[in-house]
């Protein structure tokens, strides 16, 4: 299968060529295949800001590139470098906060910085850890890939329906996807019937990401409103909800776009299984559970206005962009490590022992 999943491999959305990071423009897109060069760190940690890249694993190996950008500016500025460089490290933590994807790329890149005496070394050796990071996190979709459809098949063979929410796919991770990963191999195993793609208010990464890859691939889909998605697990027949996650503590909650855990309540009342599919660099262990997440709180009037239209009356407006789904909501969470079914504390900590199976 790894073969076919590979040919899959279709859309890409990080690019990091000619000593510059490109990135394609997800705000624009179905509509415009606008992409835009960085070679700069505090550009890197605008366009994160700015929603340029995003999903969770994106905006990690975006991260670590634009410390390969940082590096590479202050070593030419000479001086002390590396306390200058902490300016940006800085910068881009505080692009985003809810995906721990960036700090573990953060963390990474600084490690291997600190390993590193000979100054000749450093810019080879930070881009050597970037490309690595982002290799490793298209092999991690291949595995869970691969992992999350023997799961669908333990359960039933035959084609069915599935639902998912937000963007997981190639536009958000370094590879073929994480949920989104998991429903194109069950695509390409004959497990498809239908994919629900809930439109994700009110960024919409459902409608205008998740639909045009799904569609981009030929996989048989339709775009419904969230709050639809209780109507249609009553009477579709929906077998298994697969999201996405950003961040996953060490209880096995999981923090992922507003909306996953009224699906995840949802999905326990009607009796449809519920997966989440995430890298180990999703899993946050130093958090003890979702309660201490950062939920990242965005202006009110990305749902007070419409394509810069006001649609709202004269009123203020929260919102939230991620929620916390509760461990005991979950059947499973597929990582590159494995499985863990019914997650807790003590599976966590046993899948995070592991080594990649891949
Ligand atoms: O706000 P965004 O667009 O960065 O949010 C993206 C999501 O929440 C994804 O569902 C999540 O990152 C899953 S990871 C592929």
């Amino acid at each position: 299968m790894r073969e076919q999943l590979l040919a899959a491999e279709k859309v890409k959305a990080i690019d990091w060529r000619d000593g510059a990071l490109h990135l394609l423009d997800q705000r624009v897109l179905p509509f415009e295949e606008t992409w835009h060069r960085y070679d700069s760190a505090a550009g890197v940690a605008e366009a994160i800001r700015q929603m340029v890249v995003r999903g969770a694993p994106a905006i990690g190996i975006a991260a670590a590139y634009g410390v390969v950008l940082g590096a590479r500016a202050r070593l030419a500025a000479g001086g002390d470098w590396r306390a200058a460089l902490e300016a940006d490290f800085r910068v881009l933590a505080e692009s985003r906060p809810t995906a721990v994807n960036l700090f573990w790329a953060l963390d990474r890149m600084r490690e291997r910085l600190e390993r590193l005496a000979d100054e000749e070394e450093v810019l080879a050796a930070l881009e050597a850890e970037a490309v690595g990071i982002h290799d490793s996190d298209r092999e991690a979709n291949l595995t869970m890939a691969q992992l999350g459809v023997e799961l669908i098949r333990r359960h039933d063979a035959k084609a069915q329906k599935l639902l998912t929410h937000c963007n997981t796919g190639a536009l958000a991770t370094g590879g073929f996807g994480t949920a989104l990963g998991v429903i194109r191999a069950a695509h390409v195993a004959g497990l498809v019937e239908r994919v629900f793609a809930d439109e994700t208010r009110p960024w919409l990464q459902g409608a205008r990401l998740t639909a045009w890859e799904l569609v981009n691939e030929g996989i048989p889909a339709s775009l419904n409103a969230d709050a639809a998605a209780a109507h249609l697990m009553k009477t579709e027949g929906i077998s298994w909800v697969i999201v996405g996650a950003d961040r996953i503590t060490a209880n096995g909650d999981v923090a992922n776009k507003i909306g996953t855990y009224q699906l995840a309540v949802n999905a326990m009342h009607h009796g449809v299984r519920f997966m989440v599919v995430a890298p180990s660099s999703t899993i946050d262990m130093s958090l003890a559970s979702g309660d201490d997440i950062p939920i990242e709180e965005r202006d009110g009037r990305e749902l007070l206005e419409v394509g810069g239209k006001r649609v709202a009356a004269e009123v203020d407006a929260v919102n939230p962009v991620f929620d916390v789904t509760p461990a005991d909501l979950i059947d499973a969470i597929v990582t590159e490590k494995g499985v863990v079914e019914r997650p807790d504390a003590e599976k966590m900590a046993q899948l995070m022992c592991r080594k990649r199976l891949h």
